[in-house]
């Protein structure tokens, strides 16, 4: 089960947290992973070094997601040279906290231009070899401040709802075409994200969490390669939450 054999994948921000489990657990499974990164390529390079110490094989690709020529142009070497797409992992995220009263717009700009318009174009340009396949996967990195609301992250649990309506909507758009496309909304998972957090604001959070514990990238990941894999097609649409019982 959950063999990804043959297929191409694209994760975008693959070069550390929960992309680079998500990375090393699709390429685990035979998937040829596309280790998209911003601007670490050491970083990256130690993700593709994971991936083929579980025996997988990849490659890394610097672009900015917000940058919906670059993404289009990145999409398109992609299938040029390996012939297909069939996996895209939006991952890519920033997080700007601030309470509304001290938002300003270049924070808010910024988190959506990365979060939302950059999920957006990464669909837009992988639905094309996608259709023409007649088969594809999307899973967009969501949260569970999307669906919970959390005080000072009023810009990012925005950003993240609004992607559960891109999820929503594109499901219902390309369902014809053999394209299901998901969303995970992950609870608080030890990442670089969440490490700057003061120890007692992550305490209250593991104490609001009925399993009790901070979830690993792992735990993530493998959600992502069931959304990812043949046995999950007949999901799609939907936001499978990976948070400890957070948000239930
Ligand atoms: P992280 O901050 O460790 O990694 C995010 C990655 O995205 C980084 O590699 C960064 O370079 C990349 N990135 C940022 N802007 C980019 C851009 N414009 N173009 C390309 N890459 C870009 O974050 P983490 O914790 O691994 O989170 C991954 C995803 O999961 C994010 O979308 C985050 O919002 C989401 N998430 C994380 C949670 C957590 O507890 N860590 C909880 C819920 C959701």
């Amino acid at each position: 089960m959950f063999k990804l054999d043959g297929k191409v994948a694209l994760v975008t921000g693959g070069s550390r947290g929960i992309g680079r489990a998500v990375c090393v657990a699709l390429a685990a499974r035979g998937a040829y992973v596309v280790v998209n990164f911003a601007g670490n390529a050491q970083a990256a390079d130690d993700t593709l070094a994971r991936i083929r110490d579980a025996g997988g094989d990849g490659e890394s690709k610097q672009f900015d997601v917000s940058d919906a020529q670059a993404v289009d142009d990145a999409v398109t070497d992609i299938v040029k040279r390996r012939g297909r797409l069939d996996i895209l992992v939006n991952n890519a995220g920033i997080a700007l906290d601030q309470l509304l009263i001290r938002i300003k717009p270049e924070e808010l700009e910024k988190t959506f231009a990365t979060n939302v318009a950059g999920s957006l174009w990464c669909c837009k340009a992988a639905m094309r070899p996608m259709m023409k396949a007649k088969r594809g996967r999307i899973i967009n990195l969501s949260s569970v401040v999307a669906e919970s609301g959390n005080p000072g992250q009023a810009v990012y649990s925005a950003s993240k709802a609004a992607l559960i309506g891109l999820t929503k909507t594109l499901a219902r758009e390309y369902a014809s075409r053999g394209v299901t496309v998901n969303a995970v909304a992950p609870g608080f998972i030890e990442t670089d994200m969440t490490s700057g957090l003061p120890e007692q604001a992550k305490q209250a959070i593991v104490a609001q969490t009925p399993l009790g514990r901070q979830g690993t990238v792992e735990e993530v990941a493998a959600a992502v390669v069931f959304l990812a894999s043949d046995e999950a097609s007949y999901v799609t649409g939907q936001v499978l939450r990976v948070n400890g019982g957070m948000y239930v």
